[in-house]
């Protein structure tokens, strides 16, 4: 087996595929919407979103602690890609969307998002390049339409993942939707277990 070493300081080297999400704050009691895709489940009830230092998104974390995070599905790429094009201190994003408010009252969110959930911000810490808050999840909200049997139906969801495109040529990553089902989890794994 052959491997090859990335380097770390080239930012576009994040290898993973990423599920990007449209992260909601109030400014001045104005929504505002940023794509992250340096975004994660830490545990069950517990998310993590990590804001350049220089973004304007910032201010709204800091002045209500709360934040939402919206997963969009494929028929918002382009309001997607523009959220993490234009800046909220030039130009009105959530004009784009519908938003409306949930527990916190102060963490907007999407409504043509199939999903949205609320967080509360209970610990911050800064990195080099982000701050990296981690949010309590307070509500989680999903579109009734993407729900099949009372369970929430990825294939009516189609979330969008990004990841590295060598068709594209270097450093340029592209958008992409889900492929098919490969297996049932703690299932497909199973005849590996020595007999
Ligand atoms: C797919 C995608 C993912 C992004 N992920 C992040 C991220 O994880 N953290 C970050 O700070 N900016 C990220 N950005 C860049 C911001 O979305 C972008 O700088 C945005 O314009 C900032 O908006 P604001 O100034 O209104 O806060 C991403 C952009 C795209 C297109």
């Amino acid at each position: 087996m052959t491997k090859r070493k990335l380097d770390l300081k080239v930012m576009k080297n994040l290898v993973f595929p990423y599920l990007p999400t449209l992260v909601g704050v109030n400014v001045g009691e104005k929504p505002n919407y940023i794509a992250i895709g340096l975004i994660g489940w830490l545990c069950y009830d517990t998310m993590s979103v990590s804001i350049g230092h220089q973004q304007y998104s910032r201010k709204g974390f800091e002045e209500n602690r709360t934040f939402s995070v919206n997963q969009p599905g494929a028929k918002l790429v382009r309001e997607l890609d523009f959220c993490g094009m234009a800046s909220g201190r030039t130009v009105d994003k959530a004009a784009l969307f519908e938003t409306f408010y949930g527990e916190t009252k102060t963490a907007p969110m999407i409504a043509e998002c199939p999903v949205n959930v609320e967080c509360r911000v209970v610990q911050t810490l800064v990195r080099p390049v982000h701050t990296v808050y981690l949010g309590e999840v307070v509500a989680v909200h999903v579109s009734e339409d993407c729900v099949t049997d009372g369970i929430m139906d990825v294939t009516r969801i189609e979330p969008i993942f990004y990841a590295p495109d060598p068709s594209q040529g270097k450093q340029v990553h592209s958008y992409w939707t889900l492929g098919q089902r490969i297996g049932r989890t703690y299932e497909v794994g199973k005849d590996l277990r020595p007999t």
